[in-house]
C-alpha cells in the first residue's frame, strides 16, 4: 500500500492549520466600546489651533443646554495644537496659556456634565501642526490619558516616515489597553492604507479618506473634499464596518457655513445613512434653530445608531439621481433619495432596489417632514430638491 498520498494530505492539513492561527491576530481590539457609531464633538473643523480650556468648557456647556446631550452626543474631543512640547522625563506637556488649569481639569468638568473626553494624538513624531507626535512615547502617553481620564483618542498619521501603519496604530492599541482606562480609539490615516482591510483587530473607526472640506462638491479642485466626493470613497467598503469597527468618513461639516441648510440635512443624512461616527464640528454656542434641528432630529440619529450596525450603501445612481438603501434591525430599511443635479427632480426606490419583494405592502415614514406616508407597495417616489435628500423609512 502506498501511503504517500495520505501522509502528503495530513502534512497539507497541518499546514493549513498551521496557517489559521497565524493568520489570526495576537492582541485584538476588545475594549468593547463604540458598539453604536461614537457621537460627540471635535474642536478642528471650526476652531483648527485655535483651542482653549474656556473653548472646550463651553463646547460642554452647549451640548448639555443645547440638547445635543440628550440626542445622544456624549464625546468632547480636543483635536490638535493642546499640546506644546516633552519635558525632561518624556512627559507630554499641554500649553500652559491655552489650558491653565491643566487637561484633567478639563476632563473632570466634561465628566462633571455626564459627558465624555477625547484627545488627539499622532502615531508620528509629530502631529499634523508639527506637535509632539506619540512615536517612541505611546506607553507613555497612553499612561498619561488614562490618569487624565481620557475616554477617546484619535491618532493621526503625519510625520510617519517609513513606519508601518498597522504596527504603528497596533502599539497604541496595547498602550491604551495597558493603561487599564476603557478609551475608544480613533484611526485617522485617511484611508491611505486601507484600514477597513486591517484597523478591525486595532481601532473603533478609522478614517476612509483624506480631510473633509465645508463644501457640498470640490470637483477635487482645491485641497480637501467636499460631501459627494466623500460619499463617492465610501463605494465597496460598506461591509467592513459593523458594532464597535466603523468606517469614519471624517466629521460634520453641519453648521459651519459653506453649505446651505439643504445640503446641511443631506449631509447629515447621508452620514447616518452610512452609520458614520458623529462628530459635530460646528460652533454649538452659537448655532441657528435650523442647524440645532439638522444635528438633533432623533429619527435619522436613530438610523445612525441602529444597533445592528449595517452601513448602508448607493444601490442605484443615474445622472446624479441617488438611491442610498441601509437595512435596520428590526428588518426594515432607511432609505435617502439623493439628488446631486442642480435642479429639483423626481427620485424613485423600488422595493427590489433595497432587497424586498415588489409585492410587499410596506409602511413608509419620513424622518425630516416626520410624518407616516401610509403603506405602499412596491415603489415610493418623491420630490428632492437639488443638493438634497428625502428621508424615509420603509417597514413591512
Ligand atoms: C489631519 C486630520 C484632521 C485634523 C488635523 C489636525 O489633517 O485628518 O482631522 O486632525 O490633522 O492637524
Amino acid at each position: 500500500m502506498n501511503i504517500a498520498p495520505r501522509t502528503g494530505r495530513l502534512a497539507y492539513g497541518m499546514a493549513a492549520l498551521l496557517m489559521l492561527f497565524a493568520a489570526a491576530p495576537l492582541f485584538a481590539l476588545d475594549n468593547d466600546l463604540a458598539r453604536t457609531p461614537p457621537m460627540g464633538w471635535n474642536s478642528w473643523n471650526k476652531f483648527a489651533c485655535n483651542v482653549s480650556e474656556e473653548l472646550i468648557k463651553q463646547a460642554a456647556d452647549a451640548m448639555v443646554s443645547s440638547g445635543m446631550k440628550d440626542a445622544g452626543y456624549q464625546y468632547v474631543v480636543i483635536d490638535d495644537c493642546w499640546q506644546v512640547r516633552r519635558d525632561e522625563s518624556g512627559n507630554i506637556v499641554p500649553d500652559a496659556k491655552r489650558f491653565p488649569s491643566g487637561i484633567k481639569a478639563v476632563a473632570d468638568y466634561i465628566h462633571d456634565k455626564g459627558l465624555k473626553f477625547g484627545i488627539y494624538s499622532d502615531a508620528g513624531t509629530g502631529t499634523c501642526q508639527n506637535r509632539p507626535g506619540s512615536r517612541g512615547y505611546e506607553f507613555q502617553d497612553a499612561r498619561q490619558y488614562a490618569a487624565w481620564g481620557v475616554d477617546y483618542l484619535k491618532y493621526d498619521w503625519c510625520n510617519h516616515s517609513t513606519q508601518d501603519s498597522q504596527a504603528s496604530y497596533s502599539i497604541m492599541r496595547d498602550a491604551l489597553k495597558k493603561s487599564g482606562r476603557p478609551i475608544v480609539f480613533s484611526l485617522c490615516e485617511w484611508g491611505s492604507t486601507k484600514p477597513w482591510l486591517w484597523a478591525k483587530d486595532v481601532g473603533n473607526l478609522w478614517r476612509t479618506t483624506g480631510d473633509i472640506t465645508d463644501k457640498w462638491d470640490t470637483n477635487r479642485r482645491d485641497d480637501g473634499l467636499g460631501v459627494v466626493q466623500i460619499l463617492d470613497l465610501q463605494n465597496g467598503i460598506e461591509s467592513y464596518a459593523g458594532p464597535g469597527h466603523w468606517n469614519d468618513p471624517d466629521m460634520l461639516e453641519v453648521g459651519n457655513g459653506g453649505m446651505n441648510n439643504t445640503e446641511y440635512r443631506a449631509h447629515f443624512s447621508m452620514w447616518c445613512l452610512m452609520a458614520a461616527p458623529l462628530m459635530a464640528g460646528n460652533d454649538l454656542r452659537s448655532m441657528s434653530q435650523d442647524i440645532h434641528d439638522i444635528l438633533t432630529n432623533r429619527e435619522v440619529i436613530a438610523i445612525d445608531q441602529d444597533p445592528m450596525g449595517r452601513q448602508g450603501r448607493r444601490v442605484k445612481s443615474a445622472g446624479g439621481l441617488d438611491v442610498w438603501g441601509k437595512q435596520l434591525g428590526d428588518g426594515g430599511r432607511a432609505v435617502a433619495l439623493l439628488n446631486r443635479t442642480g435642479a429639483e427632480a423626481s427620485i424613485t426606490v423600488t422595493w427590489e432596489d433595497i432587497g424586498f419583494p415588489a409585492h410587499l405592502k410596506a409602511k413608509v415614514h419620513d424622518l425630516w417632514a416626520h410624518k407616516d406616508l401610509g403603506e405602499m407597495t412596491g415603489s415610493y417616489a418623491a420630490s428632492v430638491p437639488s443638493h438634497g435628500v428625502v428621508m424615509v423609512t420603509i417597514k413591512p
